[in-house]
C-alpha cells in the first residue's frame, strides 16, 4: 500500500505528511543546507553528518598518527570487504558476494569480460551476441563496445529497446547488459521475470543498479541475479566519485577470470609471487589499492540506512513522486511540461523527468531559486526523490518555485542560457 495522495492536497496537508511520516527522523542523519530543496540525490548523495568527523579521525589519527601501520591496526585492508558485505546486505545478498571497488564503468568491464569466458559460454560458438538497451547509460554501451573492440569484434552488439530486452534474451546471447533503472525514464525492469528469461536461454545478466540502490528494493539472491555493479555516491551517499561495487553470486565466482589481475585480486599480495593466482572469494575482483578516505565517505552513506527498511522506502518514494506528478499537473498544466516517467507504480522508480523545449533554462532558474535537481539530453528536467531527506513540503516548495518561474519567465534570463560542464 502506498500513501494517498488525494487531489486536493494543500502546503499543509504536505506538513502533515512530513509529521506523519515514519521516516522522518532519517533527515538529520544529513547535513542539508538551509533553504534547499535536494532533488539530486539520485546523482549526487547529500552529506551525511557522520562523514566529516570519520574523514578527519581517519586523516589525523589513523594516516597522520598511525600511518602505515592503519592497514592492520585500522583495517583498511578490509574495507572493500567489509562495506561491500554492508551494501550485499541492502541489496539482498550474501556476505562475500559484494566488494566495494573501482568505478561503476571499469566493474562492467571486469565483469561482462568475466561472463564472456564463463564455462558454457565461452565454447558455444552461437553466443556472439552482448545485449543491451538502446537507451543504456553511455558508460554501460562504452564499455561494451571498447571490450569488444579488444576483442576485435568477435561479438556483435546489440542494442534492442527496453520493451524488446526480454524477447531478445535467446541462445544467441553470450552476456546481457542491462540497468535496472533507466536513468532518463525512470522506468523499472522486473530483475526477477528478466534473470529467469535468461536461464531459460542459458545466459548471463550483469546488472547496473546504479539508479536503483537505496532506492527501490533490490532483491538479488531471491530475483536470481547472478552478476550485479553500481554507483556509491548516488542514493548511497558515498559522496563525490565515491566507489562503486561489484557482485558475483557465490557460485560463479570460482570460474570467474577478472580481465584485471591486479595485485589487490591476488590470493596472497604481500608475497610479491611473480604469478598472478586469484584470490578464492570475492576480493578476486580488487584490483590496485583502494581509496581509504573515500572508502571511509561511502561506509558512513552506507550506515545512513540502518535501521530502515527497504519497504518504507518504497512506499515513500512513490508517495514523493506521485505528489510531484499531481502538483505538477494542477499548478504548471499549461506550461508545456510533459512527464515521460511510467504512471505504473510497478514500473517507476525514485524519480521524475519532464520534458520541455526550454529545460535547461528552467533548470538553472529553478537551482538559483534552491531547488536542486538536474537537467538530461535532450530535453528533460529530472527530479529525484530521497525518502530519507526528501520532505513532502520540498515537493510543495519544489512545484511552487517551478510554476513562479514559469509565470515570471524568470528562466529567460541571459544567464540561464548558457551551458555548464556539468548540467
Ligand atoms: C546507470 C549508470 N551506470 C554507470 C554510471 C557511471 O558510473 P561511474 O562514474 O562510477 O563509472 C552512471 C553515472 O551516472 C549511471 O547512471
Amino acid at each position: 500500500m502506498t500513501l494517498n495522495i488525494t487531489s486536493d492536497i494543500t502546503k499543509l496537508g504536505c506538513a502533515q505528511h512530513d509529521a506523519d511520516d515514519p521516516l522522518r527522523h532519517a533527515r538529520a542523519r544529513f547535513d542539508l543546507p538551509d533553504g534547499v530543496v535536494y532533488l539530486d540525490g539520485n546523482s549526487l548523495g547529500a552529506l551525511p553528518v557522520t562523514t566529516a568527523a570519520q574523514l578527519e579521525t581517519c586523516l589525523r589519527e589513523q594516516w597522520g598518527r598511525d600511518l602505515i601501520r592503519s592497514w592492520n591496526t585500522h583495517q583498511w585492508v578490509n574495507f572493500p570487504r567489509r562495506i561491500g558485505d554492508k551494501i550485499a546486505h541492502l541489496l539482498g545478498a550474501a556476505p562475500g558476494e559484494m566488494i566495494a571497488t573501482d568505478s561503476t564503468s571499469v566493474n562492467i568491464f571486469k565483469l561482462l569480460a568475466g561472463a564472456l569466458s564463463l564455462p558454457g559460454i565461452r565454447e558455444d560458438a552461437k553466443r556472439r551476441v552482448i545485449l543491451s538497451e538502446t537507451g543504456n547509460f553511455p558508460t554501460d554501451i562504452y564499455m561494451a563496445q571498447g571490450l569488444n573492440e579488444l576483442l576485435k569484434q568477435h561479438y556483435e552488439l546489440k542494442l534492442v529497446p527496453a520493451d524488446q530486452l526480454a524477447h531478445a534474451l535467446d541462445d544467441t546471447v553470450a552476456v546481457a547488459l542491462i540497468t535496472q533503472v533507466d536513468y532518463c525514464t525512470g522506468h523499472l525492469h522486473d530483475m526477477a521475470a528478466m534473470n529467469s528469461k535468461a536461464q531459460q536461454a542459458g545466459t548471463h545478466i550483469v546488472w547496473d543498479l546504479s539508479h536503483s540502490a537505496g532506492a527501490v528494493p533490490v532483491a538479488l539472491a531471491a530475483s536470481g541475479a547472478e552478476m550485479a555493479v553500481g554507483c556509491g555516491y548516488k542514493y548511497l551517499n558515498g559522496g563525490p566519485g565515491a566507489p562503486a561495487y561489484l557482485y558475483v553470486t557465490r557460485a560463479l565466482q570460482k570460474n570467474f577470470v577478472t580481465p584485471l589481475a591486479g595485485w589487490f585480486g591476488h590470493q596472497t599480495p604481500f608475497a610479491f609471487a611473480p604469478a598472478y593466482t586469484a584470490a578464492p572469494g570475492i576480493e578476486r575482483f580488487l584490483c590496485g589499492t583502494p581509496s581509504v578516505l573515500a572508502m571511509q565517505a561511502l561506509d558512513c552513506g552506507i550506515n545512513t540506512f540502518a535501521d530502515i527498511e527497504m519497504s518504507a522506502i518504497r512506499k515513500k518514494s512513490l508517495a514523493l513522486s506521485d505528489l510531484f506528478w499531481l502538483l505538477m499537473d494542477q499548478h504548471c498544466a499549461a506550461d508545456g511540461f510533459t512527464c515521460i516517467a511510467p504512471r505504473e507504480h510497478a514500473l517507476r522508480a525514485s524519480q521524475l523527468s519532464f520534458a520541455h523545449d526550454h529545460a535547461y533554462e528552467i533548470m538553472q532558474a529553478i537551482i538559483d531559486r534552491g531547488v536542486i535537481g538536474d537537467f538530461r539530453q535532450p530535453n528533460l528536467l529530472r527530479f529525484g526523490f530521497t525518502p530519507l531527506y526528501t520532505r513532502y513540503i520540498d515537493v510543495w516548495d519544489a512545484v511552487i518555485t517551478i510554476r513562479d518561474v514559469m509565470q515570471t519567465g524568470a528562466w529567460k534570463a541571459e544567464k540561464y542560457q548558457h551551458r555548464n560542464a556539468v548540467t
